[in-house]
């Protein structure tokens, strides 16, 4: 069944905006009538490629750059929701390394998102609501995933002290952690690019599934939904909150 929530005359920023997870999220924000979009990502190419009905703001640049934001925000205006996505994943066990690999997956999924959860909030003079986009990985430890999994872990507890200091300000800030969705961020992944060589893009999808309960990885466009869910009035009672949306990856 589809998620449907009226969003006309609000207006929401949206980073990570230009493909997979946030691209579906301003498609579906675009079709519950929003009025503005301000839609972020160093993916020029890719946010000038959506098509979209509302007025919609495009902004080439880094999420982990502060004079990004520091350039960015003066142009906000009223902000009333936002979605704080942009992130990057990558593997490795501990030992095996380097220090530059770590501070690249902490600066764009923790310190991006703090810049953007600042910006966001700032814009939220009449209140708000944010989602920011974690992962099953920074709730349930995995080997190899120590840099992913510690950055989405910390945005978990970054959001749950944004909610208790949005909440006076009327302004809700909620996770979502998925377990596997079928975007492009598995692209470039050696396992994930060797079995779609050997099989397929599908098959290789099923078989990243196998350690899933339900068997599937989720699409875009239903994480969308649920985001969207978090961001609108339905959710009005919902703050601090970790919304797993895993097929059953994280039990
Ligand atoms: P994606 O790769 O399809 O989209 C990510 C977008 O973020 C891209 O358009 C990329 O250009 C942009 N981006 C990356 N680094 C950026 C930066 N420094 N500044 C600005 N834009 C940047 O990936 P997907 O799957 O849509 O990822 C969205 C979020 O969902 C990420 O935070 C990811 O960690 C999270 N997530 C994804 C899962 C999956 O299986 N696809 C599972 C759990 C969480």
């Amino acid at each position: 069944m589809a998620i449907e929530a009226d969003f006309s005359g609000r207006s929401a920023l949206v980073t990570g905006a230009a493909a997979g997870i946030g691209a579906a999220c301003a498609r579906w924000l675009d079709a519950q009538g929003i009025a503005r979009l301000v839609l972020v990502d160093r993916d020029e190419a890719g946010l000038a490629a959506l098509e979209l009905g509302c007025t919609a703001e495009t902004h080439a640049g880094d999420v982990a750059d502060p004079d990004f934001w520091a350039a960015l925000e003066p142009q906000l205006g009223q902000i009333d929701h936002a979605l704080a996505n942009a992130g990057i994943a990558a593997g490795g066990m501990i030992a095996d390394s380097s220090f530059e690999e770590w501070r690249r997956i902490l600066a764009v999924n923790l310190d991006g998102a703090f810049l953007t959860l600042r910006a966001a909030m700032r814009a939220m003079a009449q209140g708000g609501s944010v989602v920011a986009t974690s992962s099953v990985s920074g709730i349930k430890p995995m080997a190899g995933a120590s840099a992913y999994g510690a950055s989405k872990a910390g945005l978990i507890h970054l959001v749950k002290c944004a909610a208790l200091e949005g909440a006076p300000k009327g302004i809700r800030v909620n996770a979502i952690a998925p377990g596997g969705v079928d975007t492009g961020i598995w692209d470039g992944n050696a396992d994930f690019d060797r079995m779609v060589v050997e099989q397929g893009r599908e098959a290789a999808l099923r078989a990243m599934a196998s350690a899933t309960p339900s068997g599937r990885f989720a699409s875009a466009e239903e994480i969308a939904q649920t985001i969207g869910f978090l961001l609108s009035d339905a959710a009005d009672n919902i703050t601090g909150a970790v919304l797993s949306s895993d097929g059953g990856f994280g039990l």
